[in-house]
């Protein structure tokens, strides 16, 4: 059954083996010493702006906007609506993620491809921000405040949150690790990072609360899709696939670990 999990994890094969990128600088202070620094202004907001301006503008064979994307709460309707997701999404049969969602209003509302939307959802160095982190932005944007309240009604829903809990103890890899090896001790730490523990309610908000967020050390906004995809690459596991299964499956289980916290994204991380 545990095996069975790697099916859902839609894995390349390919193990990717690069060290974690270590920031110079990345003690605590210093992280508090970029938030002073920037106080008056999070970069994140130029790209919730340019998200914004996406989100209105018709794209796509059917040259149409995302306006009228249902994200949970009815179509059109983006106020707090990424608090309460993951969520089961009758018309697409699945449990969805605030990316996997904006994808899915991506392909029926503008006729777009999944491949082409998918292609490179993360931006790299130096680049500008992809369509996906845009978008993302602006959404979040709108749930600034709301409290965490991930759904667990409906049978998938839980269904969802249980994969994803088999998932982060899932142990594997040339270290066998697990997600649970680095996020489920209080006080851990890697070199100065501290590692929250995700299974305890306090370090699980302000850790779902604080994703996407604006990584000054890489100089862009970082998705929650982003961080479980370099989560299993630190775990030395197969690549994530953007808005696979596996990925929602987590979200959800990390989510609901979460609910009753509030929404602070897009924060400012190292
Ligand atoms: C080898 C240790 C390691 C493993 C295994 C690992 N992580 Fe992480 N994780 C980290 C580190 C280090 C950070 C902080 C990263 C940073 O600031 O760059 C982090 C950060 C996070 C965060 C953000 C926390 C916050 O408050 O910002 C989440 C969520 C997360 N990991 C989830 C996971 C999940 C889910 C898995 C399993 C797929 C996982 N991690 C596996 C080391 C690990």
């Amino acid at each position: 059954m545990v095996k069975r999990s790697f099916a859902w994890m839609a894995a390349t094969g390919a193990l990717v083996c690069a060290m974690p990128v270590a920031a110079q600088k990345s003690t605590e202070q210093g992280i508090q010493e970029y938030r002073d620094m920037l106080a008056d202004g999070n970069p994140a907001e130029l790209v919730e702006l340019r998200g914004e301006d996406l989100w209105t503008t018709p794209q796509g064979p059917k040259k149409a906007t995302l306006e009228s994307c249902d994200l949970g709460l009815g179509p059109g309707v983006v106020k707090n609506a990424v608090a309460k997701l993951p969520k089961y999404f009758p018309d697409a049969g699945k449990v969805m993620d605030i990316e996997s969602r904006l994808v899915y209003c991506m392909m029926t509302l503008q006729g777009r491809d999944r491949a082409e939307i998918t292609k490179k959802p993360y931006s790299g160095a130096g680049d500008k921000p992809t369509e996906l982190e845009s978008l993302v932005a602006y959404v979040y944007a709108q749930g600034r405040g709301a409290t965490i309240a991930v759904p667990q009604t409906h049978p998938e829903e839980k269904l969802a949150r249980a994969r994803g809990e088999k998932i982060f103890y899932f142990r594997g890899g040339p270290y066998d690790f697990s997600c649970a090896s680095c996020h489920a001790t209080d006080d851990q730490r890697i070199r100065l990072q501290g590692l929250p523990n995700l299974t305890k309610q306090g370090p699980a908000q302000s850790a779902f609360g604080s994703w996407p967020a604006y990584r000054v050390s890489q100089g862009a906004v970082r998705t929650m899709q982003w961080r479980m995809f370099d989560c299993f690459r630190q775990q030395r596991f197969p690549e994530l696939q953007y808005g696979s299964q596996a990925s929602v499956d987590l979200i959800t289980f990390l989510g609901v670990n979460a609910n009753g916290g509030t929404m602070q994204a897009t924060s400012l991380k190292r």
